[in-house]
């Protein structure tokens, strides 16, 4: 059987962080429940010249220096921050990283899950196609409104990927368990740009659907809990990724974790601990923080992902990793990224935040600010020009 799944993925971020300690002070909240009880030290915010395309397209000029973009035949952009409700996103970072023109191009919605969605997808293309690659984006901007319990777990960031046949970074298997059910844990209404959400609900809904998507998949797949060396799950914030695992090793009897595995599990917590939610790339970067920063080597281990969209949608599958997998991996890029970023006082926090583009149809040029390679330049006639930085 043809092996087909992630060939080469990297992440990018915004440039500016919010401290979670500083965001407690100013909110009058004691600090440890952000860092230990959600796990969040710092939180990555947008300035008003980045959006879902900048940050999508700086991802995937990355991933783009270790593909032939002449192979990439199909762009899916998986997005819960959607820019236009008709004009897929995915053509604006087509156009900027000048991609083929043979291409297709589609958006993606349900959620941090449809990230997922798109990669299975993909991978039923290549399979159709072993010749052609998919560059699969996620990104988003996770907004809950300034002194909202949701503040403390907003982020942002994006993450590129290619699949392909023979991939180098994780060999997707067949089998995958899912399940959905038609709840309101967490959504955004057409009139707004910041989510609605039954936090603690949410987190009841997410556990629960976990437990149904592993019974699912264990069944599809015939694998078993000691079939994986690792594990993964969506990180809205740290400490629930920690306790699905936990959920998980109760539920099938397991017991504590060791050493590795708990090791493993922080390693795979790092980045979001200082970006926080970016919804539909968390999962995935929790892959490239556990890649990138553990001292094990992953050949030929199976790593079972979780993944969940509020609504809901969830499922669960796993992958094998390659044996070149760090030809693949772009480490020092990320860890560029994360130690050059500027920390914000609140004040500035809440002037980017609350910056808001025209809803009239008139015209603005944006301030410029540090935006990676692209930035949103100008509103102009209802349309967003997006330019490369430099110009
Ligand atoms: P909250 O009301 O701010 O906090 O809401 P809390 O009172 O629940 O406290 C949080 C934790 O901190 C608790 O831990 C406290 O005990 C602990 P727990 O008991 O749950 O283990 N705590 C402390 N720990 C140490 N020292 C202290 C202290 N004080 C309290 N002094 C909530 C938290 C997550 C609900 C809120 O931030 C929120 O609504 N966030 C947004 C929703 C969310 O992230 N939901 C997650 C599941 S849904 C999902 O994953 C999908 C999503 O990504 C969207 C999508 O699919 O598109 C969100």
């Amino acid at each position: 059987m043809l092996n087909v799944g992630i060939d080469t993925a990297a992440f990018y971020t915004s440039h500016y962080f919010l401290s979670s300690c500083d965001l407690a002070k100013a909110r009058g909240v004691d600090t440890d429940k952000y860092t230990v009880g959600l796990g969040v030290n710092e939180m990555a915010v947008s300035p008003p010249d980045e959006d879902i395309i900048t940050l999508a397209a700086n991802a995937a000029k990355q991933v783009l220096t270790k593909t032939d973009p002449s192979k990439i035949h199909t762009v899916l952009f998986a997005t819960e921050s959607g820019i236009d409700q008709s004009k897929a996103a995915g053509i604006y970072v087509h156009k900027l990283l000048n991609l083929p023109k043979h291409c297709r191009i589609i958006e993606l919605k349900q959620a941090c899950y449809s990230g997922t969605g798109a990669i299975q997808m993909a991978a039923a293309l290549v399979r159709q196609q072993p010749d052609k690659n998919v560059l699969v984006l996620m990104a988003d901007i996770a907004r809950y409104g300034l002194n909202t319990s949701g503040e403390s777990s907003q982020g942002g960031g994006a993450i590129a990927m290619i699949i392909s046949a023979d991939p180098r970074l994780l060999i997707l298997s067949p089998h995958a368990g899912y399940a959905c059910e038609d709840v309101m844990d967490f959504w955004r209404p057409n009139y707004r740009d910041e989510a609605l959400v039954d936090g603690k609900y949410s987190v009841e809904v997410y556990l629960k659907l976990m437990k149904e998507c592993w019974h699912d998949y264990a069944l599809q797949s015939g694998l078993t809990f000691e079939d994986h060396h690792y594990f993964l799950f969506h990180i809205p914030f740290p400490r629930l990724a920690e306790k699905a695992y936990q959920k998980l090793r109760i539920t099938l009897g397991k017991g504590k974790a060791n050493d590795e595995a708990q090791t493993a599990l922080q390693d795979a917590l790092c980045y979001s601990r200082t970006i926080g939610n970016c919804y539909t790339a968390s999962l995935y970067i929790g892959l490239l923080s556990l890649l990138d920063n553990s001292k094990n080597t992953f050949e030929n281990k199976r790593i079972g992902f979780y993944s969940y969209g509020s609504g809901c949608v969830g499922e669960f599958f796993s992958g094998i990793v390659s044996p070149d997998y760090r030809q693949a991996l772009h480490t020092e890029f990320h860890q560029k990224l994360l130690t050059q970023r500027k920390k914000l006082d609140v004040a500035t926090y809440e002037a980017y935040y609350q910056f808001s583009l025209p809803h009239d149809g008139s015209a603005l040029t944006l301030p410029k600010h540090e935006t990676g390679e692209f930035r949103l330049a100008e509103i102009k006639q209802h349309k967003r020009i997006y330019k490369p930085h430099k110009s």
